[in-house]
């Protein structure tokens, strides 16, 4: 029986990072430009990446070359740290963290028991992605079982890579919006069994935050991790004083905001916390010693006046992290403006982040956050084929400044700065174009 083989054949100008580093200043040995290049998909991954020249003859008889001589093709977006369900309400205005979740978010999230209204802001959410180049997210669902089946069906709908769980949440939040730790516990584990390893989707255990868990609920989460190794933890972590204040007064037996994960068994190498900008000396430990992940969050840290994340500290420590928008409290779907604003959050720390550490941050480092570097992130062969081609003149402006550029590697720091959905032309996932800009070339 003979099986019929999807192949894609892209010649564009490629940029990559070609492997995990340890430290950033290692990234730049490690770029990959390729100007005149082909990148050939069979079946969703990457069969020959190089040269257009080298490769052009391994282009079956029938496949059309799509061709994008002007613009600049990177792997797709990876985003560490989203909520779906927040997606209507960017931009609340006014509060903190604890004020802004009462005022704002609970009430939000109360409106995802309905499963149609689930599934219609999951397939907006998804298109959102997809419209700003990101292919694989990390997605915090609501408390209901409904959101998280919606988001997986909308992932689904596109071959997308998606990594998603139900909210555990059973005490300091409206009632409504809670389970408890036995239902939590069932609700999640039939998730897992539904949804873990079903096509590209895989399952992200996730207790909200240390303040919405009952030491019961935790130790719930913790039994389900051991039951289920392979499944993600996700949660939040030290993003805001008054949240690690309270963390303290609920947990006083506990060395510490991160040692009540860690003391129920939810750190580990699939685990992401997200934010973490406040971590003490210790906890950079125990981050490094279980070989925890961190979701960098700069435009939601700033809009929530958390404060500013310490990425040199996290290189020293060599404590992984990955690049989140956290929308809704976070102001952008789009990755390019979440390095915008990671720079400036670099900035005010008297540190530099690079193009080429920003492109790594919003690809391979952000796979490797995930434990997915062997499958995403960059070019390589027999990686899953998910790329964005970006459009580096989508206004005048950026035509002019990018006319100035001096390499590519100052074009692609003007892109960062000025960009957004707009120079998005094309997102690919497993090899299949899901999105096309309709103003793009
Ligand atoms: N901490 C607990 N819940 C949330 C949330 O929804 N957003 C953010 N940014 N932090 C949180
Ligand atoms: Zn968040």
């Amino acid at each position: 029986m003979s099986s019929v083989v999807a192949m894609t054949a892209i010649r564009g100008r490629f940029l990559d990072i070609k492997n995990t580093v340890a430290q950033a200043r290692e990234i730049h040995d490690q770029v990959r430009y390729v100007e005149d290049g082909l990148l050939i998909t069979k079946n969703g991954q990457i069969d020959y990446f190089g040269s257009w020249q080298a490769g052009q003859h391994l282009i079956g008889p029938d496949v059309k070359v799509e061709h994008y001589p002007e613009q600049l093709i990177v792997p797709g977006f990876i985003d560490t740290h989203i909520h779906f369900p927040q997606t209507e309400m960017i931009g609340a205005y006014g509060e903190q963290l604890l004020e802004w979740l009462n005022t704002y978010t609970f009430p939000t999230e109360l409106q995802f028991k309905d499963a149609q209204y689930s599934k219609q802001i999951a397939q907006f959410f998804i298109q959102e992605l997809l419209k700003n180049g990101t292919t694989t997210a990390l997605v915090f669902a609501t408390v209901h079982p409904e959101s998280v089946n919606a988001l997986f069906e909308a992932a689904t709908a596109q071959n997308m890579r998606i990594i998603a769980g139900k909210v555990l949440m059973d005490r300091h939040a409206p009632e409504n919006l809670c389970d408890t730790a036995q239902t939590g516990y069932e609700y999640s584990k039939t998730l897992i069994e539904k949804w873990h390893g079903k096509g590209r989707n895989l399952y992200a255990i996730t207790p909200r935050f240390a303040p919405t868990s009952t030491q019961e609920q935790l130790s719930k989460a913790g039994q389900l991790k051991a039951e289920y190794p392979d499944v993600y933890v996700h949660t939040h972590l030290s993003e805001n004083k008054n949240e690690i204040a309270w963390v303290k007064e609920l947990f006083p037996e506990q060395n510490g905001y991160l040692d009540v994960y860690h003391h129920f068994g939810l750190t580990g190498s699939k685990s992401v916390f997200a934010h973490c900008v406040h971590l003490e000396q210790h906890e950079w430990q125990c981050m490094h010693d279980t070989d925890s992940a961190i979701a960098f969050c700069p435009t939601s840290n700033l809009f929530l006046g958390s404060g500013l994340f310490p990425l040199h500290t996290a290189w020293d420590k060599q404590v992984k992290v990955g690049l989140g928008s956290d929308v809704g409290a976070g102001t952008s779907f789009n990755q390019l403006q979440t390095l915008n604003e990671a720079y400036k959050v670099q900035q005010l720390q008297g540190n530099k982040l690079s193009a080429f550490e920003a492109l790594y941050h919003a690809t391979l480092g952000s796979a490797k956050a995930l434990s997915l570097e062997d499958k995403l992130g960059n070019f390589n062969l027999g990686k899953e084929a998910d790329f964005v081609v970006l459009d580096l003149n989508a206004t005048a402006l950026q035509r002019l400044r990018q006319s100035r550029a001096k390499n590519i590697e100052d074009a692609l720091f003007a892109l960062i700065t000025m960009g957004d959905d707009r120079n998005i032309a094309a997102t690919y996932v497993f090899g299949e174009c899901v999105y096309r800009q309709s103003s793009a070339k």
